[in-house]
């Protein structure tokens, strides 16, 4: 037991200001996505990355499950698709956002860096399941837009000047 509130608690770890992405998966051949913004740097050597998912979500065992995810860092203009993969029950993957439409490889088009993982092994934590992965390839544009932000339940951008 705790005695820290829950609603205290989101509040305060809002301040913290992340990107957000929308991690990739396939089940059976069948693309599907989730908005996160859990996703975190872990190590260069050997090049590994983070992301954590809630247990409780429907698609939970696909992504834990899965070998081979792909992490698509959102742009600032991708609030919408922010948005849709967001709901609850909207995880099948549109083709229109797929790069090239190739559901085989579902990198999510015009996103600003495109992470393909192998899945190296989940950590169960709480109410959450920490997934890591081993970077296979990236893809990016340094040309790319400015990314999508997320502070205190709220999206934002950055300040142009900047
Ligand atoms: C900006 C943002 C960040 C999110 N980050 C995470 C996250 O890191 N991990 C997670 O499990 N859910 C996260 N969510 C919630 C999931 O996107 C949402 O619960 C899920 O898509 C619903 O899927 P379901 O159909 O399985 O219920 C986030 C939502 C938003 C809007």
């Amino acid at each position: 037991m705790t005695n820290l509130d829950e609603n205290d608690l989101r509040r305060a770890l809002s301040n913290f200001a992340t990107g957000v992405c929308l991690v990739t998966t396939l089940k059976d051949h069948v693309p599907l996505a989730i908005t996160i913004n859990s996703f975190s740097s872990v190590s260069l050597d050997p090049p590994l990355v983070l992301w954590c998912i809630q247990n409780e979500l429907s698609i939970c065992d696909a992504f834990v499950n899965c070998d081979r995810f792909w992490i698509n860092v959102l742009g600032e203009l991708q609030v919408g698709l922010s948005d849709i993969y967001s709901q609850e029950g909207k995880n099948n993957l549109d083709l229109e956002h797929i790069d090239n439409k190739d559901p085989e490889m579902p990198l999510i088009k015009d996103a600003l860096v495109q992470f393909a993982c192998k899945n190296d092994r989940t950590i169960s934590c709480g109410d959450h399941t920490i997934i890591i992965g081993r970077l296979c390839e990236i893809y990016f544009d340094d040309q790319a837009n400015r990314p999508l932000l997320f502070h205190r339940g709220s999206y934002a951008s950055l300040d142009h000047s900047s």
